[in-house]
Parts: structure tokens; sequence; C-alpha cells
């Protein structure tokens, strides 16, 4: 029998991050991974892999558009997808690679096999060829991740009607790429296809793209999307999804509740996704779930069951690779006796799209909805030097803070760079800042932080340099 202090099940971000940590805090640690390759969703068909062919698109996208406005002459670029696609494939391979390293260096014992409680201290690990074993654990992390939520008029067939996963891995460019869900996956990897020369038209339900984010942000985005030539059809409302050959049409009802039929050759359902706990055994520990599905926890991410923790997308909150590593870190640092914390709302999105789109803190949304006394400022990217430099003129930084105590309550940022960006106004928020702080902190020049100091000149009494 093999026995274990902590008994980690899911290796995606949440997963080998707490098994690191456990190690490092010198418990016994094992991590069960049901695939071959450990990294999770995020490594092997999520962060990971989007981003490697957004940025093999962008280049693209400048190649074929903005070089020769910076004095580049080349012949016409054609673009080599099955090349990008390579490409891809050795990023994910030489990461996921680094974890089976990292769990080697930290003597980690790697399970492969589905993981299933047989009780509260005891899981079995069944592999592919049917053979099992079984392990004893004083404390288990369960960070099984999640899965595309399906539509059950949209049948997903991997071919034509798909999700992620397949849209990281398509045989040939989209003529027409129809794209369900105007959210973060939808307009990643809508603007992967659309920069390499597909049609792309977004169907979404709400009045806006990125719904969670502040509403500004949505707009300036739709706003840039669209002059990149990305179609959106926003508050419709689709009923129908069918594939005929190679033909996928997508049937819905817009806003002025009129019919109306979408047409492509690929549909990209990309509506959310739920947590994913097949196979895990939960009822035979009595493991309780909420009305979601995701594994019920406590402010501690304890579950009902003393010994058993859950972390990442399996539970409440966003899903976000960096959300699930906290959460990794703090149920493991909790065990070893230490009194960790995290601010959820501190945790920043960020959207992958050119330009990125960034956001931390309340969003004016939520300031408004809490009564609470705001005020805002807002600089431009394109009064900045550095961004014409670069020719990245489009999008804001938007701050805002309180408006008796001046504190920093949340920064919503579009601009070249954002997702860098965001973790100065992480730092910011963190240690409480006044937006008259930050006006009085030095910014290089030229950069795009500049943005920020010009949005906080603006909260303090209107007072931007450049604008
Ligand atoms: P996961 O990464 O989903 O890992 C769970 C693991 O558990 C899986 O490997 C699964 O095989 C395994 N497992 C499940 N059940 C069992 C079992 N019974 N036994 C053994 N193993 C099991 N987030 C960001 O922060 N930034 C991004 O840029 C970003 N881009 C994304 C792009 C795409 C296309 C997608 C789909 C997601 C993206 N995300 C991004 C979200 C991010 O991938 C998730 O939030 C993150 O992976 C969650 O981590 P996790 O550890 O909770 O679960
Ligand atoms: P999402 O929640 O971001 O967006 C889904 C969108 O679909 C929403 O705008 C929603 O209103 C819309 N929608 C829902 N039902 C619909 C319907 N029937 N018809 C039309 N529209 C509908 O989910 P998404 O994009 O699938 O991503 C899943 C998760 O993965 C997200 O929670 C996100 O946090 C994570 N992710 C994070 C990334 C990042 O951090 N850069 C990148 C990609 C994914």
């Amino acid at each position: 029998m093999n026995n274990f202090d902590v008994t980690i099940i899911g290796s995606g971000p949440g997963g080998y991050v707490a098994a690191i940590r456990c190690a490092q805090l010198g418990f016994k640690t094992a991590l069960i991974e049901k695939y071959s390759t450990l990294g999770g969703t995020c490594l092997n068909v999520g962060c990971i892999p989007s981003k490697a062919l957004l940025d093999s698109s962008e280049h693209f996208h400048n190649a074929l558009h903005n070089f020769e406005n910076f004095g580049i002459q080349i012949d016409t670029p054609k673009v080599d997808l099955g090349r990008m696609i390579q490409r891809k494939n050795e990023v994910v391979e030489q990461t996921t690679k680094g974890i089976n390293f990292l769990m080697d260096k930290n003597k980690i014992s790697v399970f492969q096999g589905v993981g299933t409680f047989i009780s509260a201290t005891r899981l079995a690990v069944k592999k592919e060829d049917g053979s099992s074993e079984e392990l004893e654990s004083k404390y288990f992390i369960i960070a099984t991740g999640s899965k595309p939520v399906n539509l059950p008029f949209a049948p997903v067939d991997k071919e034509r009607i798909i999700t992620s996963t397949e849209a990281l891995n398509l045989k040939e460019i989209p003529k027409h790429l129809l794209v369900i869900g105007g959210g973060v996956i939808g307009l990643e990897l809508g603007s992967v296809y659309k920069r390499l020369g597909a049609e792309v038209t977004v169907i979404e339900f709400l009045d806006r793209l990125i719904p969670t984010m502040d509403g500004a942000l949505s707009k300036e985005l739709q706003k840039v999307l669209k002059k990149q030539g990305m179609k959106f059809s926003l508050s419709t409302k689709v009923t129908d999804v069918v594939r005929e050959g190679e033909k996928v049409s997508v049937q819905a009802v817009d806003k002025n509740g009129k019919e109306v039929t979408f047409e492509g050759d690929y549909c990209l359902v990309a509506v959310g996704r739920k947590p994913y706990t097949e196979g895990l055994g939960l009822d035979n520990v009595g493991i309780e779930m909420d009305e979601r599905g995701r594994v019920k926890v406590n402010s501690h991410l304890q579950t009902n069951i003393p010994n058993i923790y859950a972390i990442g997308d399996v539970v409440q909150g966003a899903m976000l690779a960096h959300k699930a590593e906290e959460e990794g870190v703090l149920v493991a640092e909790q065990l070893a006796g230490q009194k960790p914390h995290i601010d959820y709302n501190l945790i920043p999105g960020v959207v992958y799209t050119w330009p990125e789109v960034a956001g931390v803190g309340k969003t004016e949304e939520q300031l408004v909805e809490e009564g609470r006394k705001y005020k805002t400022g807002q600089f431009p990217m394109r009064a900045l030097g550095r961004a014409r430099a670069s020719g990245d003129i489009d999008g804001f930084v938007k701050i805002l803070a309180d408006e008796t105590t001046d504190e920093v309550l949340g920064m919503h940022i579009i601009s070249a760079r954002a997702a860098d960006l965001i973790a100065d106004a992480v730092t910011l928020l963190e240690y409480r800042a006044s937006a008259e702080d930050i006006t009085r902190m030095s910014h290089a020049h030229p950069t795009y932080a500049e943005a920020i100091k010009e949005a906080a000149l603006d909260a303090t009494g209107k007072r931007a340099i450049h604008f």
C-alpha cells in the first residue's frame, strides 16, 4: 500500500502547484493525473496553446498589414497553418515536460490514471488498460478542473461544431467561423482565425462582450475588433445549430425578436465551462456539491469531509489558472499550520486579444450596484508617445477611486501589453494606494505604463499632462 500525507487529484495549475508547495513544506506528496501529460487544461488545451497561436497569428497579421507602414518591404506573406500548429504543439510539449521535471525535482510521486475515492482516506487509481492500484492519504486535494459547457441544440461533433480544444488543432483556416459566445475563448480564438484570414461572426446572448469585465472595456474591445473585421450579433439567442456536410448554420433570434440565420463552415461553441467531477466517486465519500455542480467548499477550501479540500475550476470563483494556483498554495500552507489568505477581489482578469484587455478590483458596474461613491480617471493610449511609436494607439487606462478617501478601487486597461501592465495595478490595490500616490510615482518614459499615471492625474482633479 502507498501511503502519503497529501494526495492531489488533477495536475492542472491548481494541482501541480499545490503538489510542489506541499512537497516544499515537507509533506510526502502524490499527484494523480488521468492523462499521459501533466499540466491540465491550461498547459495542454488552454492558456499555453491558445497564446502560442495568438502570437503566431499576430506576427502574420503584422507582416500582412503593418510592416509596410513600418518601412519593411516583404513579399505577401502566406500562412503555413500546419507549422503554426506544430510550433504550438512544441511549446505545449516543452511546457508539460517542464512539469515532469518539477515533479521529479520535488520528489512528488506521480500516478497516471483516473482517481476514484473509495473512502475518505483511500483512493483507487485506474489506468486505461483496466489495471488499478490503491493509495492511502491523510489529506486529499481535488483539483479536477472543468470542461466546456454544451448547448443541447448545438451537438459538438468535434469536426465542424467544435469547442476550444478542436479550435486549437484545425487542419484548415475556416472560411467563415461562427462563434457562439462573446467571452474570453470566443474572442481569443476568434482573433486567431480572423488574423489568419477567416471571416468571423460572434453571436452573443447578452448585450455586450466579455460581460464580467468593466463595461467600458467591452465597448472599446468591440470597437477595435470590429475595425479588425470581426462581426458581432449581440443580444442574440441561439436556438439551433445544424451541420450539413461542410456547412454549419446557426439559427437565432436577434434583439428585435426576428429570426436570423448565420451560415459558416465551422462553429465554435464557447459559452463557458463547467466543473469536472466525473469518475471521482464523490458519492462514495458523501462530498457535497453546490447547485451549479461545483464541489462545495468553505472559506478554507475544505469540503464537508474535513480531510478533503478542493481548488481551482472545480470550485466556485473565476475559472483562471492563477486563481487555481493561489488556491493550491493556500491549501498546502494551511495543512502546514500557516495562515495564508487570498483576496479574490485582486485576482486580475486578462483577455489576450490585440490590444490586450485586463482588469482588477471593482468594475464601475459593481460600484454602482454597491452604491459606493467613486470618481474615475481615464487616459487614451493614442496620447502616449510610446503607443504612437509602436503603432498601438487603441485603448485606454481607466481608474476608479473612492470619492472621499481616493483609494484606488479598480483599474481597467485595454492596450498593448495590458496583460503585463495589470501586475502594477494589482500591486497598487494590494497596498491600498490612493490615486494621488500614483501621480507622485515616477513612471519611465516612454512606456505604456505612463497611461496609468496619467489616468490617476485625471482622477485627481482632471490634471492629466498629455491630454
Ligand atoms: P485543469 O487545468 O482543468 O486540470 C484538471 C486536471 O485534472 C486535468 O488534467 C484532468 O485530466 C485531471 N482530472 C480530472 N479528473 C480526474 C480524475 N478523476 N483523476 C485524475 N485526474 C483527473 N486561464 C488563465 O488564467 N489564463 C489564460 O490565458 C487561459 N486561457 C485559456 C484558454 C482556453 C482555450 C481554455 C479552455 C482555458 C483557459 N484558461 C486560462 C483557464 C484555465 O485553463 C483554467 O482556469 C485552469 O486550467 C484551471 O486549473 P485547474 O487546475 O483547476 O484544472
Ligand atoms: P465566458 O464565460 O468567458 O464567456 C461565455 C460567453 O458566452 C458569455 O459572454 C455568455 O454571455 C455567452 N453565452 C452563454 N450562453 C450563450 C448562448 N446560449 N448563446 C450565446 N452566447 C451565450 O466563457 P468561455 O469564453 O467559454 O471561457 C470559459 C472560461 O475559461 C472562462 O471562465 C475564462 O475565465 C477561462 N478562460 C480564460 C482565458 C484568459 O484568462 N485569458 C482565456 C480563455 C478562457
